[in-house]
């Protein structure tokens, strides 16, 4: 349990051994499930629960702070991380009511079972007293569920947004000490669920834009007692402004696409065009993700398997095209030994891309000059292509 200011404590969970999430996601640096409690001066609020593997953390330091009465638990999100040990929390605290909008106490309802007549629900913008305190509601969807909102402590200038803004990090130090690594894993938090909802998560800026914030305490990572480094690195990623920069992930059977990969990154960077590169054999998908948030062009290299593209590309064409990066270009390298259909298979795989596909290059078996001149002519197109949008 740590002190954010008089009164406000984190009293959620470090969880430094996680390694994945949604059996999806990889944790490099684990992960926090902050829950944050506000003793008024007539009530008593918790924000959020922790995951359920760790209600016995947050009941531990419920007890330590001598919490024996709590009025309202406000649920801004009713993902399981946060609201997972709802349920254990009410039955320990028979009086408190839940706290949140009409949309998360559906959803409340559905995923944990949480009886209606514990609910109080509240209008966007709606605030209540907890005596010396005042927390305001900030309807902010889509930062990455439909329901979610915030919460602004108004006389401490804290801004309690859930998700939004947060980084997968486990840290014993309660504020962000290191910007670099908190950037990075709040990069790759941003990259691996919000990307899909930018157009949402830039309304969800300006809509907090005239909140005067001096801490930003989100539910994963440290606490932002310095705020705009956090908004400013989501202004970016949310603009529709993309990088000098080609995202090439592959995979190779037999060399012939190593040696296109190979040829195709040294042409790249002999025009200046930065390449990030990743063997999908060995690659933290997270590390992908984050690539794709602002690189201008994105190119799929790939051999043909039993007609279509290896299972590892169609993956990270799926990926890709779930994530909706702002991508501006993509194209097709590869190989085959005797047909298929390799390039039409990775193509419709990613409809939710708005990109000009760039001429793809295709070679019989291993390269030869026709294929490594044509490689050189792509390089020159998206060279040409990064030109015209300005980013060169
Ligand atoms: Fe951290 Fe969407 O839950």
């Amino acid at each position: 349990m740590r002190q954010l200011r008089p009164n406000v404590y984190e009293v959620g969970a470090i969880d430094w051994d996680r390694r994945l999430f949604d059996e999806l996601i990889p944790l490099p640096d684990g992960t926090s499930y902050n829950a944050y409690l506000i003793k008024g001066s007539q009530k008593v609020a918790l924000l959020d629960t922790v995951d359920p593997t760790k209600t016995t953390v947050l009941i531990d330091n419920l007890l330590k702070l001598g919490v024996d009465k709590i009025d309202y638990i406000v649920t801004h999100h009713a993902e399981q991380d946060h609201s997972g040990a709802l349920a254990d929390i009410l039955l320990l605290y028979q009086d408190a009511k839940v706290v949140t909008n009409p949309k998360c106490k559906a959803m409340d309802i559905d995923l944990l079972n949480i009886d209606q007549d514990r609910f109080i629900t509240v209008e966007d913008g709606r605030k209540i007293s907890l005596g010396d305190k005042t927390l305001q509601f900030i309807y902010i969807p889509w930062v990455h569920w439909p329901e979610t909102m915030g919460s602004y402590l108004q006389e401490d200038r804290i801004f309690f947004p859930c998700d939004f803004f947060g980084s997968h990090m486990a840290s014993s130090s309660l504020f962000v000490r290191d910007e670099s690594m908190v950037y990075e894993a709040a990069k790759r938090y941003y990259a691996e669920i919000m990307m899909p909802f930018r157009a949402a998560i830039k309304n969800n800026l300006k809509k907090i834009e005239p909140l005067e914030i001096d801490v930003i305490a989100p539910s994963h990572g440290p606490v932002y007692d310095k705020p705009k480094f956090i908004i400013d690195a989501y202004a970016d990623w949310v603009s529709d402004n993309v990088k000098n920069e080609v995202v090439l992930p592959y995979v190779s059977m037999h060399d012939s696409t190593r040696k296109m990969v190979e040829h195709f990154t040294d042409a790249l960077m002999d025009r200046k065009i930065n390449v990030k590169q990743f063997n999908l054999t060995v690659t933290d998908i997270g590390k992908l993700a984050i690539s794709l948030v602002d690189a201008a062009t994105i190119v799929l290299a790939s051999p043909t398997v039993l007609s279509g593209a290896h299972p590892q590309l169609a993956y990270a064409a799926i990926l890709t095209n779930a994530l909706r990066p702002k991508t501006k270009f993509a194209s097709i390298i590869g190989s085959y030994g005797w047909g298929g259909k390799m390039v039409e298979h990775l193509i419709s795989l990613i409809p939710n891309l708005k990109v000009e596909v760039l001429e793809p290059v295709i070679a019989k078996g291993y390269p030869g000059d026709d294929e490594l001149e044509a490689l050189e002519k792509l390089a020159d197109k998206i060279l040409e292509k990064h030109k015209e949008i300005g980013i060169v």
